[in-house]
């Protein structure tokens, strides 16, 4: 018997939280009707400014974080956002004891929305530490205290997927009716995989570890790792993500010699934090090189670090290259 997402927040989560996972699926499915239009409703191409991370925003990045911001401040539950595109978090004013704060990437691979490549938008919760008014360091806490992660990912199907730390769930967005119906009851990582996603035109940035690890598994069945393995990356981390849930595969954005300050691309807190839960929920691992990354300890709202995840013996392996 299928069952809807309000009929699964009712039976899984507190009303609290039903409330604001419910509102962020409904912003989803106003943002998947926008992404859908495409040129035709004049969302594509660039803003013409640039966001704190220093890069050039997209259209439906603002659009997108504004939406989110809107629909959130409006569920009487969140006591405070942070966002990609915001330099600095954004309190709801005169609500500071509210429940939640939620981090959020609003438009998750932009540079693939105007050649028409699927996007997302990924979410983290955390719980208010409610020690007074809310500011960037209200939401310095470690990947695990999320009380829940998800993302949408807009394709040729807008999926929902969840985690409350109890396995992680899936929907469909149904466009008829109007409503995402629930289409996985858990989604699972295989220990092992023959699938890798990492950009190889950085190849010769790489540090030895990955430098090994990738070259072994290119060496094909007579190599190594003696198997073949494919390769795929869109270059949307939701959707590569969404395809390790999948189907198993390792992700890798490593950190590089272009600029050794800094430790990856990917952003802790709204990135690699709620899909490190969602993988760990689902059987896999995450580490940032040597270490589970939902122990990292932030020290900024930005801040970068690397990432290597999903089928657990792969990120075992590649992690122990590090450390051996
Ligand atoms: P965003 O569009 O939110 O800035 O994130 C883009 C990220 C991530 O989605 C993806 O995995 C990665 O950038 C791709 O980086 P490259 O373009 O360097 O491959
Ligand atoms: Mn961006
Ligand atoms: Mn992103
Ligand atoms: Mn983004």
């Amino acid at each position: 018997m299928t069952i809807n997402l309000a009929q699964y927040l009712e039976h899984n989560t507190d009303a609290h939280m039903a409330v604001l996972v419910s509102a962020i699926a409904e912003v989803s499915q106003a943002i998947s009707a926008a992404v859908h239009k495409g040129a035709l409703g004049g969302v594509l191409g660039s803003a013409g400014s640039e966001n704190v991370q220093g890069e050039t925003q997209k259209k439906l990045d603002i659009i997108a974080n504004d939406m989110i911001l809107e629909a959130l401040a409006a569920t009487g539950v969140v006591a405070g956002m942070a966002s990609e595109e915001l330099d600095d978090c954004s309190p709801v004013p005169g609500h500071s004891d509210r429940p939640f704060l939620v981090l959020f990437d609003p438009l998750d691979g932009s540079s693939n929305i105007d050649v028409n490549v699927s996007i997302g938008t990924i979410f983290s919760i955390l719980p208010n530490p409610d020690v007074g008014e809310i500011t960037n360091e209200s939401f310095l806490q470690p990947g695990t205290e999320q009380l829940a992660a998800g993302y949408v990912v807009y394709g040729p199907q807008t999926s929902l997927v969840l985690t409350f730390g109890k396995g992680v769930v899936a929907f469909t967005l149904d466009r008829e009716a109007g409503e995402y119906i629930q289409t996985s009851e858990s989604m699972e990582i295989p220990d092992d995989t023959k699938e890798f996603a990492i950009n190889m035109s950085n190849q010769r940035h790489w540090y030895e570890p990955v430098q090994r690890y990738i070259s072994e598994l290119l060496e094909g069945k007579t190599g190594a790792r003696g198997k073949d393995f494919n390769m795929r990356w869109i270059a949307s981390m939701v959707a590569d993500v969404h395809r390790v849930l999948t189907r198993g595969g390792i992700f890798m954005y490593p950190k590089d010699l272009r600029d050794p300050n800094k430790p990856g691309k990917l952003r802790l807190m709204y990135e690699a934090n709620p899909m490190s839960m969602l993988v760990e929920q689902a059987g896999g691992k995450s580490f940032d090189a040597t270490q589970r990354i939902l122990d990292i300890q932030p020290t900024d709202l930005h801040q970068r670090c690397a990432v290597m995840l999903g089928s657990a013996n792969e990120v075992q392996r590649v992690s122990g290259y590090h450390t051996s």
